[in-house]
C-alpha cells in the first residue's frame, strides 16, 4: 500500500466542505477512517456477529476467534511478548482509569507519591488528582523547561522511595514534545517506582516497542490510529496486571460465582466484563493492518517531511506564535499556534469556511495552557492523508485571518 495516493482510501475526503475540499488536521482530537477498517466492522456485522467468549456455535466460535486474533495482533504490534497483556478498553481515558481504579488503588498508601507531567492532557491527571486526594496521596507534576521539554533535573532531584508511579505522555498532544521515556523509565524503576505511558498521540506515527521501551503498562486509543472510536487498550506487564483486582463486575470476568463469594478470571478477561466492543476490536486490527501494510519507515518519512514543512511556513509567518520546540526533529504529528490578536475560536471559524479542520481550545491541557499563559490555542495535526497542499491551505487560513481581523 502506497501512502502516495492513501487520501482516496478514505471516503471522507470525497466531501466538500462549504464549497471547498476537505483539509483535516485534526488528526490528533480523532482520525479519519478508511475503507478497510469500515469495511471490516461492516462485514462482522452482516456475517459474524454474535458474542465473544459465549456462543457455543460458529458465528460465536467466529467472533471469538476475530477478537482474540486482534489481541495477538495488538501484542505483535507494541512488541509485546504475550497477548494476555492486552486488556481491550474504551479507550486511552478507560485504560488509565482502569489502572488507577485497580492497581493503584490497591497498591498505593496514604503519603505515597504519583508523579505526571505538566504536558498531560487531563485523561493522565485528573483521576490522580482524584484519587490523591481521596487517598491522600501527593501528586507532583514534572515540570517543563522554556522549550516545553520535562526538566529531568527536578525528576532526578524528586524521585525517592516515597514515588510509587510516574504516569507520562509518549507525545504531548499540544506541543508535540516527545519525553525522552527510556531515561524516565530508567530513574523511576531504580527507586522502584511504576511507569505508566500515555501512547494516544503515539500510536499511530511511529513504532513503540513495550519490550524495549522497558514500561510497566502502555495505553492508547483506537480511533487515534484510524480504527474506530469506543476501543482502546491497555497493554501491562502480567505481573502487574495479576497483582490488581478488577475494576467492574459483571460477565466473562469471573471464574467462579456464589451466591456469597465471587472469583475472578485471569487478565485479560478480569478487566473486560460484560459484552465488548466486539466491531470495534475488529476495526482496530483492521486499522493496525493498514498501519503494518504501508510500514513505519514510510510513515514516518511523510509526516515528518509535512511536520518539517509546516512549521517552517508557520515560524516564517509574522504574527503567529508557534508553541514548543520548533524542530520537526523528534516532534509528534501536531503544531499548536496562535495568531497574534485573534482568539483562537475565531482562527478555527474562519479555517471552517475554507474546509480547514482543526482544533482550537485547551485540547484538555488546560494547565498546560496555563503554564504557557494563554487560554486557548489553535492545533494543526497530521495523519497519513495530509499533503503539503493541506499546509498551504492552512497557510492560506492564517492569511484570511489576519485580513479579517487586521492584524
Ligand atoms: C495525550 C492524550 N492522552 C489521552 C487522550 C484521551 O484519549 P481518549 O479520549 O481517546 O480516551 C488524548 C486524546 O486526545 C490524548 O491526546
Amino acid at each position: 500500500m502506497s501512502i502516495r495516493n492513501i487520501k482516496k482510501s478514505y471516503p471522507i475526503f470525497s466531501r466538500r466542505i462549504h464549497g471547498h475540499p476537505l483539509t483535516y488536521l485534526d488528526s490528533a482530537a480523532t482520525a479519519q477512517k478508511p475503507t478497510a477498517v469500515l469495511a471490516a466492522m461492516d462485514a462482522f456485522y452482516r456475517r459474524h456477529n454474535a458474542n465473544p467468549r459465549r456462543g457455543l456455535y460458529q458465528l460465536g466460535v467466529e467472533a471469538t476467534e476475530m477478537v482474540e486474533q486482534v489481541r495477538s495482533d495488538v501484542a505483535a504490534f507494541i512488541g509485546a511478548d504475550d497477548a494476555s497483556e492486552v486488556v481491550f478498553t474504551s479507550g486511552t481515558t478507560g485504560a488509565i482509569n482502569l489502572v488507577a481504579y485497580t492497581w493503584a488503588l490497591a497498591h498505593l498508601r496514604p503519603g505515597d507519591e504519583v508523579i505526571v507531567s505538566e504536558l498531560e492532557h487531563h485523561s493522565n491527571l485528573v483521576p490522580w488528582q482524584q484519587l490523591a486526594a481521596r487517598r491522600r496521596w501527593k501528586l507532583s507534576f514534572i515540570p517543563i523547561t522554556a522549550n516545553g521539554n520535562l526538566d529531568l533535573q527536578w525528576l532526578r532531584r524528586h524521585l525517592t522511595r516515597r514515588v510509587k508511579l510516574v504516569s507520562v505522555t509518549h507525545t504531548s498532544n499540544v506541543l508535540g514534545v516527545r519525553p525522552p521515556l527510556p531515561t524516565i523509565i530508567r530513574l523511576a524503576h531504580r527507586v522502584g517506582a511504576r511507569v505508566l505511558v500515555d501512547a494516544a498521540q503515539a500510536v499511530a506515527h511511529e513504532p513503540i516497542n513495550v519490550s524495549r521501551l522497558g514500561c510497566d503498562w502502555i495505553s492508547f486509543s483506537g480511533h487515534k490510529m484510524y480504527g474506530p472510536t469506543g476501543i482502546g487498550v491497555l497493554w501491562g506487564r502480567r505481573a502487574l496486571l495479576e497483582d490488581a483486582p478488577p475494576y467492574q463486575y459483571g460477565g466473562e470476568m469471573v471464574a467462579e460465582v456464589r451466591w456469597g463469594k465471587t472469583t475472578f478470571a485471569d487478565p485479560p478477561a478480569r478487566f473486560e466484563a460484560g459484552t465488548q466492543n466486539a466491531a470495534g476490536i475488529v476495526g482496530l486490527g483492521a486499522a493496525i493492518a493498514m498501519l503494518r501494510a504501508i510500514g513505519w519507515p514510510a510513515i514516518r518519512r511523510h509526516e515528518r517531511a509535512l511536520v518539517r514543512y509546516a512549521m517552517k511556513k508557520l515560524t516564517m509567518l509574522s504574527g503567529v506564535t508557534v508553541y514548543g520546540p520548533h524542530t520537526a526533529v523528534d516532534h509528534g504529528a501536531v503544531i499548536s499556534f496562535n495568531i497574534d490578536g485573534v482568539h483562537a475560536h475565531d482562527v478555527a471559524s474562519v479555517f471552517d469556511t475554507l474546509g480547514i479542520a482543526v482544533r482550537a481550545g485547551h485540547h484538555c491541557a488546560m494547565p498546560l495552557h496555563t503554564k504557557l499563559g494563554v487560554l486557548a490555542t489553535v492545533r494543526a495535526s497530521i495523519g497519513i492523508y495530509n499533503t503539503k497542499e493541506d499546509i498551504d491551505q492552512l497557510v492560506r487560513g492564517i492569511k484570511k485571518v489576519q485580513k479579517i481581523f487586521e492584524v
